[in-house]
C-alpha cells in the first residue's frame, strides 16, 4: 500500500472506486478511487480532506510512504 502526501494537502491513499472501508465500525463505499484524509486539521468533515487546507494556507512537503 501506498501512501501519498500532496505539497500543502492531504495524505492520499489510493484504492479500487467501489472498495469498502469501515470508520468508528461504520461501514463505508468509496465512490473515487482514492481516499484523502486532512492533515493540515482545519477540514470540516474530519478525518476526510474538504479542501480546507486551501483557504488557510497550510504548507507541507509531497511524499509518499510505501507499505509492506
Ligand atoms: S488537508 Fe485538506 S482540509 Fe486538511
Amino acid at each position: 500500500m501506498k501512501l501519498r502526501f500532496r505539497e500543502d494537502g492531504p495524505l492520499v491513499i489510493d484504492l479500487p472506486a467501489g472498495s469498502r472501508f469501515v470508520l468508528n465500525g461504520e461501514e463505508h463505499v468509496l465512490q473515487k478511487p482514492k481516499l484523502a484524509l486532512c492533515r493540515c486539521g482545519r477540514s470540516g468533515n474530519k478525518p476526510f480532506c474538504d479542501g480546507s487546507h486551501k483557504n488557510y494556507g497550510f504548507r507541507a512537503a509531497a511524499g509518499e510512504l510505501e507499505l509492506g
